[in-house]
C-alpha cells in the first residue's frame, strides 16, 4: 500500500469563516441571554441570521464540497455509509444530516427571535407586526428550541472528537486551514479570489437584508 497523501482543498475560505464565526456568535447568543443582556442577544442573533442566509445561498452559489449537492444524500447512501462504504472529501452522508439539522434549528432560532418578547422590556423587531398570542407562542418555541440546539452542538462536537480519537481522522485541521491529506486524489474546491469576492458580495447582501428586516 502506498503512503502517498494528496493535499486537497476541501473547505474554501468563506465556508471556514462562516463556520468559526457562526460557532462564536451562537455561543455569544447563549452567553448574552443568560447574562440578561438582551440588546447584545438581539444583535448577535441578527448576525447569526445573516450568516445562515449566506450559507444557504453559498450551498448553491459556492463551489466544491460546500455545495449542498456535494453532501446532501438520501437514506440509501446513509445506510451504505453506516455499513462501511467509503465517501469522498467533505461532510459524510451521516454528518450531512447533523449539518442540515443545525442549520435548520439555528434558522428557526434566529428567525423566531425576531418575533419574541421577554414580557419585560425587550421586544424582537417584528413582534409588533404579529398578534401578542403569536409572539408569545414563538417566544415559547424560541426558548424550547434551546434544548434541541444544545443537543445538536454536543453531538456535533462529540462526533468530531470520536473521529479524532477513535477513527484517527482529523476533521478540525481542514476546517481551519482548508486542506485535508487524503490517500487518493480528488478535485480541489475552488477557493480563488473570484470565489472569495463572490462570497463577500453575497455576505454583504445578506447583512443588508437583515439590517433592512429589523428596521421594518
Ligand atoms: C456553537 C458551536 C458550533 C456550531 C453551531 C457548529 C456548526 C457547524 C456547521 C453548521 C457545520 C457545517 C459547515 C458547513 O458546511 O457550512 C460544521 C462543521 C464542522 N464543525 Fe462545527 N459548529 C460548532 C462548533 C464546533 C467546534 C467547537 C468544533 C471543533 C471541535 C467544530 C468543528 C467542526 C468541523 C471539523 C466541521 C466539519 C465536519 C466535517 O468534516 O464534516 N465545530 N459545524
Ligand atoms: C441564533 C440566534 C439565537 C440564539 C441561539 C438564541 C438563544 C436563546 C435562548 C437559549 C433563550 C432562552 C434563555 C433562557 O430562557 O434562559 C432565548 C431567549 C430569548 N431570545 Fe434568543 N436566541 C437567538 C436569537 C434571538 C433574536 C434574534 C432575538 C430578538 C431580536 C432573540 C430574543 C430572545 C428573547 C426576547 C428571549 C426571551 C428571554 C426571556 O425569556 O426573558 N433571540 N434565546
Amino acid at each position: 500500500m502506498s503512503d502517498t497523501a494528496f493535499k486537497i482543498r476541501v473547505w474554501d475560505l468563506p465556508t471556514r469563516l462562516f463556520h468559526w464565526t457562526l460557532a462564536a456568535l451562537v455561543i455569544g447568543s447563549f452567553v448574552s441571554v443568560k447574562m440578561g443582556n438582551m440588546d447584545w442577544h438581539g444583535r448577535l442573533g441578527y448576525a447569526v441570521l445573516a450568516l445562515l442566509l449566506f450559507r444557504l445561498i453559498w450551498g448553491f452559489a459556492g463551489g466544491g464540497y460546500s455545495r449542498f449537492t456535494a453532501f446532501v444524500r438520501g437514506p440509501g447512501s446513509i445506510m451504505a455509509y453506516l455499513r462501511g462504504a467509503s465517501h469522498g472529501p467533505g461532510h459524510n452522508p451521516l454528518g450531512a444530516l447533523s449539518v442540515l439539522g443545525m442549520l435548520a434549528a439555528l434558522l428557526f432560532q434566529a428567525s423566531s427571535g425576531l418575533f419574541t418578547n421577554d414580557d419585560i422590556a425587550f421586544e424582537g423587531p417584528l413582534s409588533r407586526h404579529v398578534s401578542s398570542a403569536l409572539s408569545s407562542l414563538l417566544t415559547t418555541w424560541h426558548r424550547r428550541n434551546e434544548t434541541i440546539l444544545i443537543a445538536l452542538v454536543v453531538v456535533h462536537v462529540a462526533a468530531i472528537m470520536y473521529y479524532r480519537l477513535r477513527l484517527k481522522q482529523d476533521l478540525i485541521s481542514p476546517m481551519l486551514t482548508g486542506d485535508a491529506l487524503l490517500p487518493s486524489p480528488y478535485p480541489n474546491s475552488p477557493d480563488n479570489l473570484t470565489m472569495r469576492l463572490r462570497a463577500l458580495a453575497i455576505a454583504t447582501a445578506c447583512a443588508a437584508l437583515v439590517a433592512w428586516i429589523i428596521t421594518l
